[in-house]
């Protein structure tokens, strides 16, 4: 039965007041696994306030990450450079609200900004604890190597991890701009052997972000305790990742290959934010969004 509150009009665009359960089960990372190993793949979108989260959540979507990209599409910075961990969290408590509010499922990942886990594991761990505390279930941080050991200590210590491979925006400045990464033979080994070091120091999830299709699918294969997820890695990661706004095709630069306009077409049933969001989860668990040879290198 509906409560009064969820007929009546909330303002603002606010979330009703006292949402009815969702018939889903929450995600954890246990769920989370058991998809990965039935091949069901794993729908991931970014979100960066209560509204948008929570609509997300509403049309199917299983994993929300607060991704620092919020530097570029909320800041207006130029790069994710400049993204504080104050920002992260506040804005990783905005999601966290939304979707407690809604009776959400997702599972909700913040993103470590840089410089947050650079000095130290120490540093990591309470870096981890600050987004933790605003209601992240998983955080994520960028980069392979060096990483590995900050993994395992958080890990260890009950946070899971998402690690993050290939494009590494952080450090677009060392990488010389926004380009595939494990082209080429030494360049693919270099990746390899650092996703697997991730995934044995616990990392649960690796987003790979502009990996060649084929390594990615291949990591995917040998990653079995580690769910990728990918961004311009082509159709054979265990699951997808988008930024919201790409994705809602708010961009007036140059849109990534791999991005599809989700509101644009006949698959947006409703012509909303919502059926946009229900078009890429479909998409995605379907298999017909990305398509290699559009989407991926
Ligand atoms: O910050 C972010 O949104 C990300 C995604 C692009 C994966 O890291």
């Amino acid at each position: 039965m509906t409560s009064p509150a969820n007929t009546s009009a909330t303002p603002y665009g606010t979330l009703p007041p006292s949402s009815t359960p969702s018939a889903r089960k929450p995600l954890s990372l246990p769920r989370l696994r058991e998809m990965q190993a039935h091949g069901e793949k794993i729908t991931m979108l970014t979100a960066y306030d209560a509204t948008f989260a929570a609509v997300a959540d509403a049309a199917g979507v299983e994993c929300i990450l607060v991704g620092d990209s919020l530097g570029m599409v909320c800041q207006g910075l130029t790069s994710t450079v400049g993204v504080t961990l104050e920002t992260m969290r506040h804005h990783t408590e905005c999601v966290a609200n939304g979707l407690r509010r809604s009776q959400a499922t997702a599972w909700l990942i913040g993103d470590l900004p840089f410089g947050s886990y650079h000095e130290s594991k120490e540093q990591a761990l309470r870096s981890a604890v600050v987004l933790m505390q605003a209601g992240a279930h998983m955080v994520k941080l960028e980069g392979g190597g060096w990483t590995a050991e900050t993994v395992r200590f958080l890990v260890e210590r009950g946070i899971p991890v998402c690690a993050h491979l290939g494009l590494t925006p952080q450090t677009v400045h060392a990488l010389g701009g926004y380009r595939v990464q494990g082209k080429g033979e030494e360049a693919a080994a270099t990746l390899k052997q650092q996703a697997h070091e991730l995934q044995d120091a616990g990392a649960a999830m690796m987003v790979l972000e502009m990996v060649p299709a084929a390594l990615s699918a291949e990591l995917t294969k040998e990653l079995t305790h580690c769910a990728t997820i990918g961004i311009g890695a082509g159709s054979g990661t265990a699951g997808q990742v988008l930024v919201l706004h790409d994705m809602l095709g708010m961009n007036l630069g140059k849109m990534p290959k791999f991005v599809r306009n989700f509101m644009e077409g006949p698959d947006n049933k409703t012509a909303s934010v919502r059926g946009a969001m229900e078009a890429y989860v479909r998409a995605v668990k379907d298999g017909s969004f990305p398509v290699n040879a559009t989407h991926a290198w």
